[in-house]
């Protein structure tokens, strides 16, 4: 295993403290006091009474659960692609459940037996736990901006595993059809793994066409029009955390090609990486109701309908953010300059550096804190 990157919310402290102790009596009791933690995208909505009825229901599990979930579970997931994300032909033996996706994201590389000198390839700006899974598996992390950026491929240069974030976090861009379509035709001719990150696909902000041709989300890896039909070497990872305002359960799952989830099932199955019997159920009942995740993406849209005006008018540009929980936005300084100011109205941001050095100029802000801290936020701003 390398050496493992130092853990970097450990130096959001001091201005965590600063921005705690905010105190302006003129803004009122309520606005005028307290932290407004915008650093973490962790959900502070109720979890659906749905979900938590159906967890309830199966808590007598004395037995253990299938590490490859229920076949119900796994048909779920398939007929969720089909209905939400475009993909008509997701073979349910290709969905393996697991306990959150940030563990199938540190694990993956060492899951498909990658180890010192593979190389896993990952964006530029990217979520920290790309870089981390590659670490843990002794292979070589390579932070990518494009395709392009690997020159003509030789075994030396070419990942084995390729990953994908879609909608990004934290830039929020959305990866188009045509490009993710590029991708798997190169990944292909280079027998190269890609694993497409799509945690935030239900949380789209982009105006959909008129005729409603597209599906409601942003588009997938295991789309046909990306595929060409096929799931070979294509993994999409997925969450419920965001949607379902379920990150305490440590719900999510893997789809795509048969043969790869095969391997990893093989692996998690003597590894004891089951998804508790509870949340196998909570999940099913989850993914069946598509009515709460349309009430939870209302209210973020709410949520940045006044948070973005609110940075843009304190001299912030926001850019990208075209879908996901997250306002990625620059002062055009450096990002820790631009926590601290926010830090002294009592709003914590994260700074970008934590996501690479491209970010350094930029913050990500969150909306996931409730309608009224938010409006907070945006009364400290003006
Ligand atoms: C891009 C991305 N992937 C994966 C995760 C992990 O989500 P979870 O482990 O809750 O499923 C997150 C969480 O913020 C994320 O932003």
């Amino acid at each position: 295993m390398r050496a493992l990157p130092d853990f970097p919310w450990d130096s959001l402290a001091a201005p965590k403290e600063r921005a705690a102790a905010f105190a302006d009596p003129s803004l009122g009791e309520q606005a005028g006091t307290g932290i407004v933690d915008l650093s973490v995208g962790t959900p502070v909505d109720p979890t659906p009474a749905v979900v938590r009825e159906a967890l309830a229901a199966a808590s007598d599990a004395p037995g253990y659960p299938q590490t490859y979930g229920t076949p119900d579970l796994r048909e779920a997931v398939a007929g969720w692609f089909a209905r939400r994300r475009g993909v008509p032909d997701l073979d349910p033996d290709g969905v393996l459940p697991t306990v959150g996706s940030k563990e199938l994201v540190a694990w993956l590389p060492t899951l498909l037996g990658l180890g010192p000198g593979d190389l896993v390839g990952f964006p530029r700006i990217a979520y920290p736990t790309y870089d981390v899974g590659a670490r843990l598996a002794g292979a070589e992390p390579l932070a990518l901006d494009a395709l392009t950026a690997l020159g003509p491929p030789t075994a030396a240069t070419t990942p084995r595993l390729l990953w994908l974030n879609t909608p990004s976090n934290p830039t929020g861009s959305v990866l188009g059809v045509e490009h993710l379509a590029k991708v798997v035709a190169w990944a292909r001719k280079h027998g190269v793994v890609v694993a497409s990150d799509e945690c935030y696909a239900e949380l789209d902000w982009r105006e959909r066409p008129g005729d409603l041709s597209e599906p409601p989300t942003t588009p997938s890896l295991l789309d046909p029009r990306v595929t060409g039909g096929s799931h070979e070497g294509l993994l999409a990872v997925y969450s419920l955390s965001k949607q379902s305002n379920l990150a305490g359960y440590r719900a999510a799952f893997v789809a795509g090609d048969p043969a790869l989830v095969r391997r990893l099932l093989e692996v998690r199955k003597h590894a004891g990486m089951i998804v508790p019997w509870p949340v196998q159920r909570a999940m099913l009942a989850a993914l069946g109701d598509d009515e709460h995740v349309a009430r939870q993406k209302e209210r973020y849209a709410g949520r940045r309908a006044v948070l973005r005006p609110a940075l843009e008018a304190f001299g912030l540009r926001v850019e990208a953010s075209e879908a996901g929980l997250y306002l990625w936005a620059t002062a055009g300084e450096d990002c820790r300059t631009t926590v601290d100011r926010l830090a002294e109205r009592g709003i914590l941001v994260a700074p970008g550096d934590f996501y690479g050095t491209a970010g350094a100029e930029f913050v990500r802000v969150a909306l996931t804190a409730t309608d009224e801290r938010i409006a907070a936020a945006a009364r400290r701003l003006a």
